[in-house]
């Protein structure tokens, strides 16, 4: 097992890391369940497949789990299910004191962890994180949020889980595209700040999407350090650190929207495209060599991702592609910080990035 301390400060916790975990959950909660009663939310799919391992743990050791099962997917993060879940929590007499459990993918760790932030003016939750996106990203850092009519994540709360726990044994059960879609993340701690760890995907990235655990267990580690790294720096993102991970969403969030944040493109996939598109972007303001965008480009394509804009067959130009950036939550007193990169594992925030530039790039992307 692999332990990652989050140093942040007034709200430091753990990420843990190994196979088997779920069923050691009482173990690594020590102190934490309370009652014997332990709320927990998921959705249908997480709880078919681990629901009874979860539940055995629990039982096993006295506790009565209480279970809130989600319809899977997006349309979960709404207004609806966050009060429906709030609604419910105050029905179990969940206390501040208590730990929630969050048993799922980012979809369940978002919404658990925002309606946590609301219960009593915010009580402590655990995130049990279930997809590959969850365990190396969403479920780290304290992000929490819903969507609304006006667009994805717009609300939400800064609000830390007091303990992770990564079970590398659920990735199992993970429908392969979805694993493939995580990976983005994984990659993307590599093209921040961390060349070795690119050259270690290049090695290793296919054996590990094939299932090798210990391969497995390097690279969630591997990448929540750089993450946590991350937050600790810059919690709320006011210095500018945190903002590079951002590396490949202004172009991702673009073909999001464009694709109407349908099964046609997953985040993932959209965020492994966006990083090509950031590298070749780069590489056209002469920041880095061609040929480096040409091999984060490759690497996507070997991993089973998209790799190039014009295979998507989008019924729209550069110019409207990029007016879906014009709404990007980080747009600040009309300019937007722009995650670009010197080279492998050199992204910098870039504030001089003209719309219309990108406009055009896309374009020519979109004839290649
Ligand atoms: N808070 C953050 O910092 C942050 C960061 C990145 C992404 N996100 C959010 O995360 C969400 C995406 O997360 P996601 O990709 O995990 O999506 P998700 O939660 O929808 O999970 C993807 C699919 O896999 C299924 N699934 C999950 N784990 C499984 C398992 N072990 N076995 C079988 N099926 C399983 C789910 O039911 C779902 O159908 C988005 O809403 C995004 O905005 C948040
Ligand atoms: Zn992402």
């Amino acid at each position: 097992m692999a332990v990652i301390p989050v140093d942040i400060a007034g709200h430091p916790y753990e990420v843990r890391i190994g196979a088997g975990l779920l069923a050691e959950l009482v173990t690594h909660c020590r102190g934490r369940l309370r009652k014997r009663t332990v709320p927990i939310v998921t959705d249908a799919n997480v709880h078919a497949a681990w629901g009874d391992v979860l539940e055995g743990a629990l039982r096993e050791n006295g506790h009565e789990p209480r279970w809130r099962i989600l319809p899977p997917g997006e349309a979960s993060k709404s207004w609806q299910q966050l009060a429906a879940t709030v609604d419910w929590l105050l029905a179990e007499e969940v206390e501040r004191g208590d730990s929630i459990l969050a048993l799922g993918g980012g979809v369940i760790g978002d919404l658990t962890g925002f309606a946590a932030s609301i219960l009593k003016r915010g009580c402590h939750f655990i995130q049990i994180p279930t997809s590959l996106l969850a365990q190396v990203d969403s479920s780290v850092g304290g992000k929490t949020a819903i969507n609304t009519a006006a667009g994805k994540n717009l609300v939400g709360a800064f609000h830390q889980p007091s303990l992770v726990l990564a079970d590398l044994a659920v990735l199992d059960t993970l429908p392969e595209r979805e694993l493939r879609a995580g990976y983005a993340e994984v990659v993307k701690y590599g093209l921040i700040g961390d060349a070795d760890f690119f050259g270690w995907c290049d090695s290793n990235g296919a054996a590990m999407l094939n299932g090798d655990g210990a391969l497995r267990e390097f690279a969630v580690a591997t990448s929540v350090a750089a993450k946590a790294r991350i937050v600790a720096a810059d919690e709320r993102e006011t210095s500018g650190i945190r903002a590079l991970l951002n590396l490949g969403h202004t172009f991702g969030h673009a073909l999001e929207a464009e694709t109407g944040f349908s099964d046609r493109l997953l985040h993932g996939e959209a965020v492994a495209l966006g990083m090509v598109l950031a590298a070749r972007y780069s590489a056209r303001r002469e920041l880095m060599p061609r040929a480096t965008a040409e091999h984060v480009a490759r690497h996507i394509a070997e991993a089973g991702l998209p790799s190039e804009l014009s295979a998507l067959s989008l019924d729209c130009d550069g110019p409207a592609l990029a007016a879906h950036m014009l709404h990007d939550k980080k747009m600040d007193a009309g300019t937007l910080p722009f995650v670009l990169m010197k080279g492998i594992g050199e992204a910098f925030l870039a504030k001089d990035v003209e719309l219309k530039d990108v406009a055009a790039f896309l374009d020519a992307q979109l004839k290649r």
